[in-house]
């Protein structure tokens, strides 16, 4: 059932559910302070282990997660000053992969070693890049300035969701689902604005506002302040952007020049399949110029808040993947232009799961 690309209800079309996230971008693997120095880390990018490893001067690099020898993992070895030494055989690698072997006989050729993978330590995460690694350079590296700005407080999130990325994608960028969160946003009320496609983007435009009541407290501090009043016509600007890989969420008054609200995140295929994946988050909120202080303490509120809609937003896209599963094909009807310019970005942005070793785009694998 799962052998092809195309969608089997609609004929041609790809299911986008067998596309495979780019390698060729930075990914967030781990959080950087879950692999201490003299320490190693098991993760995966897609399938491929990928051994993270922190010596003990504190530089991280990443290796294939595989001895050369007899493909015990590397995660299971020790670290010993800046190599990481396999636990079977004490085969030794270094940052670049190449081997060391203790008992090598002295005219035996050396044997290859392992496929090391670019790796950077940045916003308190290990990023890997998973694909080509000639590129490594020349691909951005994500741009967070309000991570660790003074002028915002930032909240992590990580964590691992039954379902293809693409479901997150669809998610977020469809603000009507705000049903699904009714417990905390019933009175709020998204109506789009406007939405783009551009080269490797699609984005769409909200006004987003609170309708007559009370809202939860959550929500009014995220959303700022006395919106619930009818009388007083605030509203603020939402913008969803998928810019392939990355998504992002901004929060912005009509009549202010900066954000309210900065959420980037990138969802991390776990498995070979892609049917599981990993979130990772920053949401970015701009201290307000008066009473900074109670942002401070409102921060557990808010991420009570967050957490318990995220909480939702994962039923919804585990279920999802489920019906995929389930039914062997992607049998959503979508009725949104911009959600659909969304599906195809993704597509020919991403690879063919299976041929994703090959490091060539869908558009090209299918030429
Ligand atoms: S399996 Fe790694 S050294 Fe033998
Ligand atoms: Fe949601």
């Amino acid at each position: 059932m799962h052998g092809t690309l195309a969608d089997e209800r609609t004929g041609n079309a790809p299911d986008l559910r067998r596309i495979g996230l780019h390698p060729n971008y930075w990914h967030p693997l781990a959080v950087a302070k879950d692999l201490k120095k003299g320490k190693t880390l098991g993760v995966s990018f897609a399938g491929d282990p990928i051994v993270l490893v922190r010596t003990e001067s504190g530089k991280v690099f990443a290796l294939e997660d595989r001895c050369s020898h007899r493909q015990m993992p590397l995660s299971c070895g020790v670290v010993a000053g800046e190599v990481v030494k396999c636990c079977y055989h004490a085969w030794s690698f270094n940052a670049e992969g190449r081997c060391a072997i203790p008992y090598l006989p002295k005219d035996a050729q050396r044997p290859r070693g392992v496929r090391p993978y670019p790796c950077r330590e940045a916003y308190g995460l290990i990023f890997v890049f998973p694909g080509d690694i000639a590129l490594a350079d020349q691909v951005p590296f994500p741009d967070l300035p309000e991570v660790d700005a003074p002028t915002h407080k930032t909240m992590f999130f990580t964590r691992k969701v039954n379902c293809h990325y693409s479901f997150m994608h669809e998610n977020l960028m469809d603000m009507n689902h705000q049903f699904l969160h009714r417990r905390w946003l019933k009175r709020v009320k998204p109506t789009l604005l406007e939405s783009r496609r551009a080269d490797g983007l699609v984005e769409a435009k909200y006004k987003f506002e609170l309708t007559e009541g009370e809202a939860p407290l959550g929500a009014k501090i995220m959303l700022g302040g006395e919106q619930d009043d009818p009388a007083n016509e605030k509203f603020d600007i939402m913008t969803v952007t998928t810019r392939y890989p990355y998504q992002t969420l901004q929060l912005r008054r009509p009549e202010d020049d900066e954000n309210v609200l900065d959420l980037w995140s990138d969802y991390v295929p776990l498995d070979r399949e892609q049917r599981t994946h990993q979130t990772f988050g920053f949401l970015s909120i701009r201290k307000p110029d008066r009473f900074a202080f109670l942002l401070t303490a409102f921060w557990p509120v808010i991420r009570y808040f967050t957490e318990s809609v995220f909480t939702e937003d994962r039923f919804a896209v585990e279920m999802e993947q489920r019906a995929w599963d389930a039914q062997g094909a992607d049998w959503n009807q979508e009725i949104l232009p911009f959600i659909m310019d969304l599906r195809a970005l993704l597509v020919t942005q991403g690879v063919p799961i299976n041929a994703r070793a090959s490091g060539a785009s869908f558009a090209q694998a299918a030429e």
